[in-house]
């Protein structure tokens, strides 16, 4: 579909920044146009996440062709950055984005540390910012504004979801996961679940971002001896810890459990992820006339390739950010009321209807997923409806 019809004039600047006109069907575009809706695609196309900003990319465009490569009647045109999920470049990518190359939206990014350098460098410009996936706490809690939105979920949020899922199965766990916000805050969230609900946590092992040298680290929970194991690493490095596991042979002696464990690299985890049970906001398995058309045309733009909640997550920002651009028929200048409307968005997204939380977070049903074959099938939903209470946001 998209691929069709699109027909991408690329410009490179510089190592890692290229700029994309989609030019659909019977028009052309420069790559400067002045009417033209400019994108900002901040994300990683390179290292452990690079299958990540991929599949966000893939699911933003695959919304706007849907609505013929159109915003509201203007043409669109990309910027994409490499961020290199590398939080010390950061700010100067961010500002290049925005004042060099003047984009009127800032979409990104995956890594926490990353995103929250954007969403400063946003907020003082002002700049409406939407997170695909990054799942920093603080985003939508005391640095929410105005401007800054998320279709992903907190890892609070990420967190919670598997937490409360291990509580009804486990007395006592090992937390495992790289050091850093993400980990740090999935881990807090799941501790809190788990915890409520009768569990202990009885170690919480770190390794830095992105190390995959599991092996210490998994001899030391088979001493520990805990009733199961909860982890967050992600991309590519989970393919490696799902197999090291298995491997060690702890998989039927400790059940391991996550968010992301087997999101998109059930084909490279083979064997060693079958049978994993995972909560998230979205199942590529959900069994809905809704998720099913958006995988049918995500697979027939993309040669066949299954979208996974990154893609959903990068379908959604580009779903939100029609909502506000269309209730100002495409005038940017309008930001206010472009904002309000998005504030006030009811998406419907592949994963199931999805509003916003006055902190400008995702509302959305936490479901337990099981790894069968190619697909994370959904068995059940761990928490209906989870909002982060996001107790440090203050709207101004
Ligand atoms: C994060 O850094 O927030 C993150 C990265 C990958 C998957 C989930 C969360």
């Amino acid at each position: 579909m998209c691929n069709q019809k699109e027909a991408p004039l690329r410009i490179k600047i510089g190592m890692a920044h290229v700029v994309t006109v989609l030019a659909f069907t019977g028009l052309t575009g420069t790559a400067r146009a002045a009417d033209n809706v400019r994108i900002g695609l901040m994300l990683p196309y390179s290292g452990t996440f690079a299958d990540l900003g991929k599949n966000i990319t893939n699911g933003f465009k695959l919304a706007i062709a849907e609505k013929g490569g159109k915003i509201a009647g203007r043409d669109v045109e990309f910027v994409t950055l490499d961020d290199e999920s590398d939080p010390a470049k950061a700010n100067e990518n961010a500002n290049k984005l925005i004042k060099r190359d003047k984009v009127d939206v800032l979409v990104g990014t995956v890594h926490s540390g990353v995103a929250l350098t954007m969403a400063r460098v946003a907020r003082s410009a002002g700049i409406p910012m939407i997170i695909p996936n990054a799942g920093a706490d603080e985003l939508t809690g005391a640095l929410c504004a105005p401007n800054i939105f998320r279709t992903s979920f907190s890892n609070w949020q990420a967190g919670y979801g598997v937490g409360a899922l291990m509580a009804q199965k486990h007395k006592s766990a090992v937390a495992l996961a790289w050091k850093y916000a993400a980990g740090d805050e999935q881990t807090a969230g799941f501790k809190e679940a788990f915890e409520k609900g009768g569990g202990k946590v009885l170690k919480h092992l770190t390794l830095p971002f992105p190390n995959t040298e599991f092996q210490p680290l998994l001899t030391e929970i088979a001493s520990i001896k805990p009733e199961a194991a909860y982890t967050f690493v992600a991309g590519a490095a989970q393919v490696k810890l799902a197999k090291d596991y298995h491997a060690a042979g702890l998989r039927s002696r400790i059940p391991l459990y996550g968010a992301f464990i087997t999101e998109g690299t059930l084909q490279a985890q083979g064997e060693s992820a079958q049978g994993l049970l995972t909560v998230l906001h979205y199942a590529d398995g959900l069994e809905t006339p809704r998720n099913k058309s958006f995988i049918e045309s995500y697979k027939k733009a993309y040669g066949g390739a299954t979208p996974d909640v990154f893609a959903v997550q990068g379908y959604d920002a580009a779903q939100l950010y029609l909502v506000g651009l269309e209730a100002v028929e495409g005038d940017t200048s309008k930001r206010k009321e472009m904002l309000k409307a998005m504030e006030n968005a009811k998406l419907d997204s592949p994963r199931g209807p999805l509003s916003f939380s006055k902190s400008h977070n995702p509302v959305q049903d936490m479901y337990i997923r099981e790894a069968r074959g190619n697909q994370n099938v959904m068995v059940g939903v761990a928490v209906k409806q989870l909002v982060d209470p996001s107790p440090e946001c203050k709207m101004q």
